[in-house]
């Protein structure tokens, strides 16, 4: 089954929006890096944004039985929604979180996540990079 790559708000502005915090990189960008390295590790991969977050806890309700695993970069629901981290686990797959910059290094309500306490790991800091690096964490977890 395919790995599903889920970004939310505000990251189709990838590379327009505070490019000195999420670099330069486009969404675009990032969809090719992860659809190469998943192609590279023999995973296909499903790739969605969304600035709704009713659409996005959807897709994530449909994704059960059709997905290996999942790696999500919630933004700014990382920080606010009990009901996306709700959603998560509904599919019984393992999550890689992921956050482009350090949110660690950022303003106070950035620290706390809903998602990390049912992400099977969580990658931040490391730019774009971090896409990939969880799809190979992701397919690690997987193929055990
Ligand atoms: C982000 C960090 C969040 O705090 C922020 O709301 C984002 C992007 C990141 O990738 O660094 O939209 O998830």
């Amino acid at each position: 089954l395919p790995i599903l790559l889920l970004n939310g708000p505000n990251l189709n502005t990838l590379g327009l929006r505070q490019p000195e915090i999420y670099g330069s990189d486009t969404l675009a960008d990032v969809v090719d890096l992860a659809e190469r390295t998943a192609s590279e590790l023999g995973y296909g991969l499903r790739a969605a944004q969304t600035n709704h977050e009713g659409e996005m806890i959807d897709w994530i309700h449909e994704a059960r039985g059709q997905v290996s695993g999942i790696v999500i970069n919630p933004a700014g629901w990382t920080h606010t929604s009990v009901a996306l981290a709700d959603a998560l686990v509904i599919p019984e797959v393992p999550i890689m979180e992921v956050h482009i910059s350090n949110v660690h290094k950022r303003e106070a309500f950035r620290h706390h996540s809903y998602v990390s306490p049912i992400a099977a790991g969580i990658i931040v800091g490391y730019g774009v990079r971090g896409y990939e690096f969880a799809i190979r964490r992701l397919v690690e977890l997987i193929s055990d």
